[in-house]
Formats: C-alpha cells, structure tokens, sequence
C-alpha cells in the first residue's frame, strides 16, 4: 500500500500533475534480475535525494520467467551496493497485462525489450512505453547492454547509464517537459 504524508508543495512539486501526484513507473527487462532492479534502486535513490519518493510508485518487471521470485543477481546487487544502493529486497517477476493499466510510465532497457513490451500491450493501454535511454539524451546509445552473461565491468556500465537517465527522467516528470517522443524501431 503507498502512504503520503500531508502534500505541501515545493518548487518541484508544483510540476507535478495535481490530480494523481504520484506517478507510477515500471522498468522492465528482459530477466528482472540486473538492468531493471538496479534501474528500479537508482530511481528510488534519486527520487529519495530530492525528497519526493513519495510522489513516485516505482516496481520492476521481466519479459522471460526464468527467474521468478529471485532475489536480483549477487554482481547487480554488488555493484548497485558499491553505490551506496541496497536491492536485496528484490524479487523478479514477469510483466503482467494489468501493469499496462496500472503504471504511468514502462521503461525498457533496450529496443529488444521494447519491441517485446509492444507486441504484448493492449491497443489502449493507460501506460506510454518508452526506453530508458531517451532521458539521458546525451548519451549515444538507446540500449542498456545486458550484463547478464558478462563481467562485473558491464554492471558499472550499465549503472552509469542508468544513473545518467534516471536523473533526466526525474528532471523531466518534475518540470512536466514532455517525455521523448515515443521510440518506434
Ligand atoms: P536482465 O539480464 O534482462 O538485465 O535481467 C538477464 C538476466 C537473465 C537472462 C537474460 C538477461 N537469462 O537469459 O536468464
């Protein structure tokens, strides 16, 4: 259940849409054990830093079972940890046909993810699907490579750009810009 304390609105609130005030995002992955965990703990932490996790639903979700109900993998969890980010707590779990009604906002990992994300949502789904990636413009890549079958050098690279887009994304959910335009393949 998500509890709000008393709403007194601060310069970055009063962005903010009035009606709902808490935006939901879901970010999704292909195994929901590396990218969209860590990318589900940097959001948090961003959002806590500017005092406005409470304005935020924020879950993670995979596109292939073959995880489910595990923790996020132990070099997602190190690396994540080394930035002062704990997301033990985790647990994977598949994307469902009501997170395309219940969230804001599903942001993929990757073109693959996203590709996948449409051919499973409904023609009027609630949520825009997006890439993470288009909120850390400066960035040249729109893929968040998967970590999964590599080093522990990939989970950094990835958390650097996850990092980078989180913040974009935070920034451009308080100024109500209007989110990138929706990637198409
Ligand atoms: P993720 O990485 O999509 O970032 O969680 C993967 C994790 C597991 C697998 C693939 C990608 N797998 O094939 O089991």
């Amino acid at each position: 259940m998500l509890r709000l304390r008393p709403f007194t609105p601060c310069h970055w609130c009063l962005g903010m849409p009035s009606t709902a005030m808490v935006t939901r995002i879901l970010f999704v992955c292909l195994g929901n054990i590396c990218r969209s965990p860590m990318a589900e703990g940097v959001f948090r932490r961003v959002a806590e830093k500017e005092g406005l996790s409470d304005r935020f639903e924020i879950d993670s979700a995979g596109l292939g079972d073959w995880h489910i109900g595990q923790p996020p993998d132990h070099r997602a969890q190190r690396a994540a940890r080394s930035r002062g980010i704990d997301i033990s707590g985790q647990q994977a779990r598949l994307v469902e046909p009501e997170d395309f009604e219940r969230f804001d906002l599903l942001l993929v990992m990757d073109r693959s993810n996203y590709a996948d994300l449409k051919a499973m949502a409904p023609a009027h789904g609630r949520a825009k699907i997006g890439l993470l990636l288009d909120y850390a413009p400066h960035v040249r890549t729109k893929d968040v490579p998967d970590p999964f079958f590599g080093g522990t050098e990939g989970f950094n690279q990835a958390l650097d750009l996850i990092e980078a887009a989180a913040r974009g994304l935070l920034a451009s959910l308080v100024t109500q810009e209007t989110p990138p335009a929706k990637h198409g393949p």
